[in-house]
């Protein structure tokens, strides 16, 4: 298997000219390693436009996986499709595997607010807004399809928030995300993005 060293550039943020589209040969690397260049080789990538992936549940990052291999996640600009459709039902599950036992990420240190603490703790029942740890628990168990908001990037979260109320990402079962999104005003949306990344994993 061969990938275009142009893409792995753009994923660094520099650009490569046409004639030195140098090809990685990949024949002989695991399955992560890969995925590497945009979320880290620990799962804990640099960049927020990366999700962090480490101590996700296993089931959560497996039906990502296949939601955008199936097309049926595809707010990812294009990046995660020719990354995901590479992978046998095999590969697929031992990255998945992988990154769902490499430790917990540090939270971020972003500026959380009161705001944020009583979305994410008690929601807004009145504006039928329910707790996000109601879901997002802080222990998921491996088989769990909700994934660990706590210590993500605060602007991946964010845009996540933004493209379920845009129903740019439509991936989410019974349209349980998109339902509670389009509830959510801009500075709500931050709050609780800035809340979740800030908070320490269990
Ligand atoms: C070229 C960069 C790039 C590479 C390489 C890449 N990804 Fe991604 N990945 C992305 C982007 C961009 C997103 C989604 C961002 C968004 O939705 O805004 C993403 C999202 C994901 C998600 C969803 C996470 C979540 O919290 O919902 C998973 C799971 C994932 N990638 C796994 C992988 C795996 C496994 C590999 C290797 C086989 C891989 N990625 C390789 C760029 C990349
Ligand atoms: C009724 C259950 C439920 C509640 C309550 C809930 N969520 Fe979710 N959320 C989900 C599910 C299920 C997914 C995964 C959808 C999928 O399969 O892609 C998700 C995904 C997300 C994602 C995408 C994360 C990623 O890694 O890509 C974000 C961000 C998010 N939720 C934020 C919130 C916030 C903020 C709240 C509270 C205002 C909240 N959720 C409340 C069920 C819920």
């Amino acid at each position: 298997m061969k990938l275009v060293g142009a893409t792995l550039g753009l994923a660094l943020g520099f650009s490569a000219h046409a004639g030195q589209a140098d090809m990685i040969d990949t024949d002989s690397l695991k399955p992560w390693e890969t995925c590497a260049l945009c979320h880290g080789l620990d799962g804990v990538s640099r960049m927020a436009k990366f999700p962090k992936l480490a101590n996700q549940p296993y089931a959560y990052l497996v039906k990502q996986l296949k939601d955008f291999r199936g097309k049926r996640r595809v707010n990812d600009g294009g990046m995660m499709a020719d990354n995901a459709g590479l992978l046998t039902p095999e590969t697929l599950r031992a990255a998945a595997r992988y990154f769902s036992e490499q430790p917990a990420p540090r939270p971020s240190g972003v500026k959380s607010t009161a705001l944020g603490q009583m979305l994410f703790e008690t929601g807004k029942p009145d504006a039928s807004i329910p707790a996000c740890n109601s879901c997002h628990e802080a222990n998921p168990p491996d088989d769990q399809v909700y994934p660990r908001l706590e210590g993500q990037h605060a602007d991946y979260l964010a845009k996540q928030l933004r493209d379920f109320q845009a129903e740019a990402r439509t991936n989410d079962p019974n349209k349980v995300m998109r339902r509670i999104a389009r509830r959510l005003s801009d500075a709500e949306i931050a709050a609780v993005a800035n809340f979740s990344a800030g908070l320490k994993r269990q």
